[in-house]
């Protein structure tokens, strides 16, 4: 076999020893992808069909979201899981189609860190969220924030 032909897909495997991280994606890839059909239509559902539907969403809705610990970790896992299949697929992407090395490298690593950068991102943004942050006098939540 050369290196740009692909092996037989049950042909034995060449690796022997240590974790098979590229298993490991595929199988996250299957299992996150299960988990976010719940997470996303749930999210859908709740967010465009319950209550006063699309026309419900305001600061407001957000703000009571994010007061609610359910739905941080809603959300939250939501950001994790959906981050991290997106760049694992276009990990996947890169490689089956970047031939040269180094472009392949910076392309993976760029992936990885906007990847981990709008991880902590959006955690912080959940878990730190303050409806009443620089709220001022003329605002329609002053009441509200003053207690
Ligand atoms: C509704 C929930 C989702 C399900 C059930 C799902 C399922 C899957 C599965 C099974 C694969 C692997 C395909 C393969 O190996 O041939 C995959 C690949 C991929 N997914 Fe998702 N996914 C979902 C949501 C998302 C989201 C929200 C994103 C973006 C953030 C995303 C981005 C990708 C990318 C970029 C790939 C790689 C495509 C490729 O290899 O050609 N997916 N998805």
């Amino acid at each position: 076999m050369t290196a740009d032909t692909l092996a037989a897909p049950r042909s034995p495997q060449v690796r022997k020893k240590g974790t098979n991280l590229e298993k490991w994606g595929w199988v996250y890839m299957r299992a996150s992808g299960v988990l976010l059909v719940v997470l996303i239509f749930g999210h859908l559902f709740v967010n465009l069909m319950l209550g006063e539907g699309i026309k419900g969403i305001d600061f407001a809705f957000v703000a009571g979201k994010f007061a609610s610990p359910f739905w941080q970790w809603w959300d939250v896992l939501m950001l994790w899981l959906a981050l991290i299949h997106g760049a694992n697929g276009m990990r996947t992407i890169v490689n089956d189609y970047v031939t040269g090395a180094t472009a392949r490298k910076v392309l993976v690593w760029a992936i990885g860190l906007s990847a981990a950068l709008l991880i902590l991102l959006g955690t912080l943004v959940v878990f730190t969220f303050d409806p009443c942050l620089g709220v001022t006098a003329d605002s329609m939540l002053w009441e509200m924030c003053q207690g």
